[in-house]
């Protein structure tokens, strides 16, 4: 069921939605009027006996039982009917239907990327179809990142050596935001990714055609599109500046000097062995962070990178000759 937005979380946007939010807002209430109860007490006594000069006589009380079982059974039942209550919301998003569609979720420093069961990958961006049971079987291969889509109600960890795994049916069709929740490091914030519901036909359509190929146009836009689409903007900027990595905007053809003193020249190889095996050349003051994309880019997407940074230098070269 989807629920509506409030102040406190956006609409709920699948099927446990619908479970999840009576619960949250049960919590979120009794603990608000717990608490004015608790403290609007507490101030109030310490008003009614603040000291005023007078001598007051406080009655010795010894004790009030119906006081005393109240205030021990109301809050013994709440916490069993929470418990029982949660469980059964728990156990069903532990227990997943055999027909869901299953999707390969990777965790890294930083991004997401997604593995479909006919060979399809993405970057941070994750397409199901709508009104179908999805499971993700994630795992990390870094750090403890976590996979939060808050439309969905569903969080979970996502853990080196190890895998964790949700499911949930996206009720409607839309764009929805897929966030981190693990501080993973620097580029924690930036690990952001999006889950785009469609229909059944439309995601039959898109799973067949594949993750976009680049076909008819040049390298060097594919490349464009594959910066941002791969995350390579989390970490290196396209104007020169300072982010994680090296900017993209390099001299190319140009010198580099690499962690240990030596200059590498800044050519297509290099460009390739820094993508598929980053820690083999770290440019001089920057951290080895970048993880490897082996498996991750084809032989022409990476091709095409290189055309892309390439074209940002040849900017550079226009530049300095105007
Ligand atoms: Cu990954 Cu925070």
């Amino acid at each position: 069921m989807d629920t509506t937005a409030t102040i406190w979380m956006p609409a709920g946007q699948s099927n446990f939605a619908g479970e999840v939010d009576p619960i949250f807002y049960f919590l979120l209430y009794a603990s608000i009027i717990l608490f004015l109860i608790v403290v609007g007490g507490t101030g109030y006594l310490v008003w009614k006996y603040r000291h005023t000069g007078k001598e007051i006589k406080t009655p010795g009380v010894s004790e009030n039982l119906t006081l005393e079982f109240t205030w021990t059974i109301i809050p013994i039942i709440m916490v069993i009917v929470v418990f029982f209550w949660g469980f059964n919301v728990f156990m069903k998003m532990n227990i997943v239907p055999r027909d869901a569609y299953e999707i390969k979720v990777t965790g890294q420093k930083w991004f997401w990327s997604f593995d479909y069961p006919n060979g399809n990958s993405t970057v941070n961006e994750l397409v199901i179809p709508e009104d179908k049971a999805v499971k993700l079987l994630m795992s990390s291969r870094d750090v403890i990142h976590s996979f939060f889509v808050p439309e969905f109600r569903v969080k979970m960890d996502v853990v080196p050596n190890r895998y964790s795994v949700i499911w949930f049916k996206a009720l409607n069709p839309g764009t929805y935001n897929l966030f981190c929740t693990e501080f993973c490091g620097k580029g924690h914030s930036e690990m952001l990714g999006k889950v785009r519901v469609v229909t059944e036909r439309e995601f039959e359509e898109w799973v067949e055609a594949g993750a976009g190929g680049g076909e008819g146009i040049p390298p060097s836009e594919y490349g464009a599109q594959l910066y941002k689409a791969k995350a390579c903007n989390t970490c290196h900027s396209v104007d020169g500046s300072r982010v994680v990595g090296p900017s993209f905007k390099a001299d190319f053809g140009g010198s580099r000097i690499i962690e240990g003193g030596q200059t590498v020249v800044i050519d297509e190889n290099y460009i390739r062995e820094s993508i598929l095996n980053p820690q083999a050349k770290i440019a001089a003051g920057y951290d080895p962070v970048m993880p490897t994309y082996q498996g991750i880019l084809k032989d022409k997407q990476i091709d095409a990178l290189i055309a892309y940074i390439k074209s940002l230098s040849d900017n550079i070269e226009q530049e300095k000759a105007n």
